[in-house]
């Protein structure tokens, strides 16, 4: 054989070797368990072809517990880069086949490498997590390997998306590296996720709880609200990745990718000019008008299972990435409570990180009251969201559909926190408070009887429950038929297409946490 073939076949050999991770009974066991393997999914991730692994020869560098004898090319983590829809990602996926993908200094290494390449080149980072912890055999080296990672998680978060799948079981401080990402997704019934496991829990507390309810994918898509997706298996989990990177940057310098929009401009929705019903307690549901306006209907909700009282996700509007925060009428009367405030907070705070546009859809009756909201802190949870609105320089615009109540109102993107535009519908009731509230207030002892009451909540209705005051002000640009929202929401979009607004130069604000 020729020096040259023979060079070949070591290094095919070699390619083979690392391709195989923990061997072929492993893989099968990873198959049986529903899961796919770390190279599977990147390949389920990319567009066909484009992945380029990096380092994929690198070994760990034990030696204690036998383990000098005991090395896999590779080390349990496939690293690199590959294409999505044409743009270049970093990836690295936890192996689980080789030491239960766990993670060692030679292995922490390898993500440290992708991450630092991706801050370089400002691409976002996708991480696919699948282990067993810390690499037990090697200590302190490990954890030191986490808090590298952590470091640069916390570096890179507002500069390039850093998006985590968890795909198996992620446990103990190896959560935290997701939960400072921008978006966790898992899958149903093979991951979870936990800082102490139901053994410890069960030796601590006493408490019995399986895995699945202790950290399964729907207890932290719906209970926790750590996760922001849920998929059926691991080749649905990558294509929401691939979804969901499409209305996003590839750092906080770029735009948002525009696609061609195939939705007419000037549509007119007559059905909207009914949605909102004639009585102002009875719920509608503010996710038809959302579909209706953007794009083709199409709506990435982010968080769909957790505080259902607001909505927020992403869409386009004219084919240009916008992402939508809306109270939700038909759940708890649209009403912001803890989980909601800090749900749709975190989601202004990437949209602005990313140069996305805000669009808010307004019926709120004001924040939720109650020991439980009080004493559970819902001072500074709503803060928050205050916080992130008037924070965000994005273009902000946003639409009143009915009631804007009370410290509420101030804080959905009101005129007054920044907002650039601001719409109302003639069913919109931006006051104080309710009229029944208002009137028992103000008519303290005064009130006749039922008919007498009839009549001065009327009365405060047509003076104060409309948006003819707040226009009359100033503080709403604009009282539209809602049959022209999409054609109005065009409009505004391209008018704050330019928008140039920063904050004061400071260290960092000190929002309430
Ligand atoms: C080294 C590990 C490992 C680990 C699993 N393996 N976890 N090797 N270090 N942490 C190996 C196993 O020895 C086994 O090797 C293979 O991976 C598959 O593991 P199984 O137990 O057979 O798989 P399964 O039954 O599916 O159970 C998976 C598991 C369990 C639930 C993850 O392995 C487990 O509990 N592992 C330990 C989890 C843990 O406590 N980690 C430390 C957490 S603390 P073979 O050769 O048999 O295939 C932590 C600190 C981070 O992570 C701190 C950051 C701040």
């Amino acid at each position: 054989m020729g020096q040259e073939l023979q060079r070949n076949k070591l290094l095919e050999e070699k390619h083979n070797l690392a391709e195989l991770g923990g061997g072929q009974q492993r893989i099968d066991r990873q198959h049986a368990a529903g899961r796919k393997t770390a190279r599977e999914r990147i390949n389920d991730l990319f567009d066909p072809g484009t992945f380029v692994e990096i380092d994929k020869f690198v070994t760990h560098t034990a030696t204690d517990f036998g383990m000098d004898k005991n090395k896999i090319l590779g080390d349990g983590v496939v690293a690199g880069y590959g294409k999505i829809d044409g743009r270049i990602m970093y990836v690295f996926a936890q192996d689980f086949t080789v030491f239960g993908g766990s993670l060692s200094r030679a292995n922490a290494n390898k993500i440290i490498k992708v991450m630092d390449m991706a801050m370089k080149m400002g691409a976002p980072v996708i991480g696919l997590n699948d282990s067993g912890g810390a690499r037990i055999q090697e200590g302190v080296e490990s954890l030191a390997g986490y808090a590298d990672i952590f470091y640069r998680n916390v570096r890179s978060s507002g500069v390039i998306p850093q998006i985590s799948a968890v795909l198996g079981p992620c446990a103990g401080g190896a959560v935290y590296s997701p939960a400072i990402t921008d978006f966790i997704l898992m899958v149903k019934k093979t991951s979870y996720m936990f800082v102490t496991g139901p053994d410890v829990i069960k030796t601590v507390t006493n408490e019995e709880v399986t895995k699945e309810d202790l950290g399964g994918a729907m207890t932290h898509n719906k209970k926790s609200g750590v996760a922001h997706f849920t998929a059926e298996n691991d080749e649905e989990a990558m294509l929401m990745i691939r979804e969901l990177m499409s209305f996003l940057p590839s750092n906080n310098m770029e735009d948002p990718p525009r696609k061609v929009c195939t939705d007419d401009l000037t549509r007119e929705i007559p059905r909207l000019d009914t949605i909102v019903p004639e009585d102002p307690n009875k719920p509608y549901d503010m996710k038809e008008i959302i579909l209706d306006v953007i794009d083709n209907g199409h709506f990435l909700e982010v968080q769909p299972h957790y505080a259902q009282n607001i909505i927020v996700g992403f869409a386009r509007i004219a084919g240009k990435p916008i992402g939508i925060v809306a109270n939700q009428p038909a759940v708890l009367a649209g009403v912001l409570d803890i989980a909601s405030s800090t749900k749709a907070a975190r989601f202004v705070r990437f949209c602005d990180a990313f140069n996305i546009p805000l669009i808010t859809f307004e019926d709120v009756p004001g924040f939720l009251p109650g020991t439980t909201q009080e004493f559970g802190g819902i001072i500074k949870h709503g803060a928050k969201l205050l916080y992130a609105f008037a924070e965000a320089t994005v273009p902000k615009i946003t639409l009143i559909t009915r009631k804007a109540y009370g410290g509420a109102y101030d804080v959905m993107s009101s005129k007054h926190i920044g907002a650039d535009y601001n719409f109302a519908y003639p069913t919109a009731e931006i006051a104080v408070m309710g009229p029944d509230g208002a009137v028992n207030i103000i008519y303290r002892n005064k009130i006749k009887d039922d008919d007498h009451k009839k009549q001065i909540v009327q009365e405060y209705r047509n003076n104060f429950a409309s948006p003819y005051k707040a226009a009359e002000l100033g503080y709403i640009d604009e009282i539209i038929y809602p049959h022209n929202t999409r054609k109005k929401l065009i409009q505004a979009l391209e008018m704050t297409e330019n928008k140039a607004d920063s904050n004061p130069p400071k260290k960092h604000g000190n929002i309430p946490l």
